[in-house]
């Protein structure tokens, strides 16, 4: 069996370590290129042991000096900086690329994979937020091919007709149902809401994931992220994609077709599952996940969303409604306003708030290319700042 090559950007996260640990169980299918992590320097150091890549990443030049003398006598070559990022994920040994960046910083690496043909598990959903258009050009003229990690979109994606080729209606599709679990404050009375902290907001009730994916999973931002990305990975309008809460997280999204037929997908709760599926596809492979006890779960749920009590969900069908820069706008004044909640510096309810006022003041600016999506990226950081250093 000839090893499929990896790069995996941001291995030192949540979807890193699970990449790695389904990896491990199949060393003769897997082999790795290149690790790259940002802060975590003695976990990197740790993974390019074990699974010795040729190339180690890391954010900045002091940051390299300190991962070369942790890796000191090993053959592996440590690089940094964004145009390291963009260089391991279009390497020609390379195969996949699992794009795990958190955040903007994603979205360049991502776009690098996209136009070298490779093929992309995309973690990173920010990148198809801020440039979803332009990222689909690349991935379609660089020949590239794309396969979620997200539960909800990987799910979606085994739900749908083989060969599905971005016509929902000429494959009898009627709409795509992305659940939700609501996070940690789907039943807290909502008055309480203003004094929610952020050890409380990273505590989900399903999941166990990075901090700010945490954070948007209570206030259902990551819903909202999660709808554009849909729109964009499956060709669907906004009234196309509905979102359901599903407090158990077993169902892990769904697709109606025109014969009312709903198909799911269900595991349960381990992102070891999508992460395998993609990395074997179309091939199956063991993930290590505890099987799925239907018996003993019992009840399986589901509710609308409160958009009173989730107003981010609300802002992301507005901005994808808005198009343009405004998806873009939206996720730059989020990763703002999430990391000053996650600091202490702002309230919980403070975050809709940022979001609400940038996204009102720049929903015009151009977005007719990338350079002008950082523009508009930085714009927004930048007023949103200001709004957060004046709470
Ligand atoms: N966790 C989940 O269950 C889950 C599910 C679906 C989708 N996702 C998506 O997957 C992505 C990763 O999520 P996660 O939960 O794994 O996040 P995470 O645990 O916070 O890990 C983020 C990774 O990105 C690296 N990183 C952070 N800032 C960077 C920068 N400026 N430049 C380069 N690398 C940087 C981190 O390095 P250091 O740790 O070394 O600093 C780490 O390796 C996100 O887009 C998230 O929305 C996650």
């Amino acid at each position: 069996m000839t090893p499929i090559n990896l790069t995996i950007l941001g291995a030192t996260g949540t979807i890193g370590v699970n990449t790695l640990d389904v990896v491990a169980r199949h060393p003769e299918r897997f082999s790795i290129v290149a690790l790259t992590g940002a802060t975590q320097l003695d976990k990197l150091a740790e993974q390019c042991r074990q699974f010795r890549p040729r190339y180690a990443v890391v954010m900045d030049a002091e940051r390299a000096a300190t991962l070369k003398t942790l890796l000191a006598g090993l053959d592996i070559e440590v690089r940094w900086g964004v145009e390291a990022l963009e260089e391991v994920s279009a390497l020609p040994e390379v195969d996949s690329v699992m794009a795990a960046i958190v955040g903007a910083a994603g979205l360049r690496p991502a776009m690098a994979a996209a136009r070298a043909g490779k093929r992309i598990l995309l973690a990173n959903k920010e990148t198809l937020v801020m440039a979803g258009h332009f990222f689909m050009e690349a991935v379609k003229a660089g020949g590239a091919s794309l396969l979620p990690i997200d539960s909800e979109h990987n799910a979606v994606f085994q739900s749908m007709p083989a060969g599905y080729d971005g016509n929902l209606a000429g494959h009898g599709v009627r709409r795509i149902l992305l659940t939700a679990s609501g996070g940690p404050f789907r039943s807290r009375a909502v008055e309480t809401l203003a004094a929610v902290t952020p050890e409380e907001a990273v505590a989900h009730p399903t999941w166990v994931m990075g901090k700010k994916i945490s954070v948007d999973s209570a206030t259902m931002m990551n819903k909202g992220l999660e709808v554009i990305e849909a729109r964009w990975l499956f060709n669907a309008r906004p009234e196309q994609i509905e979102v359901v809460i599903h407090p158990q997280s077993i169902i892990h999204s769904m697709v109606e077709y025109l014969d009312g037929s709903v198909l799911a997908q269900l595991y349960t709760p381990d992102m070891r599952t999508p992460i395998a599926h993609s990395l074997a596809y179309p091939e199956r492979v063991a993930a290590g996940v505890p099987w799925l006890d239907l018996a003993k779960i019992g009840t399986l749920t589901f509710e609308a969303p409160d958009f009173q009590r989730f107003p981010c969900l609300k802002l992301a069908y507005q901005a994808l409604a808005t198009g343009g820069a405004a998806p873009a706008i939206l996720n730059a004044a989020n990763e703002e306003a999430v990391a000053a909640f996650l600091d202490h510096r702002i309230p919980y309810l403070a975050i809709s708030e940022t979001l609400s006022t940038v996204l009102a003041r720049l929903h015009d600016r151009p977005a007719g290319n990338l350079e002008e999506l950082e523009a508009v990226d930085a714009e927004a950081r930048n007023i949103a700042q200001a709004l957060i250093a004046a709470l």
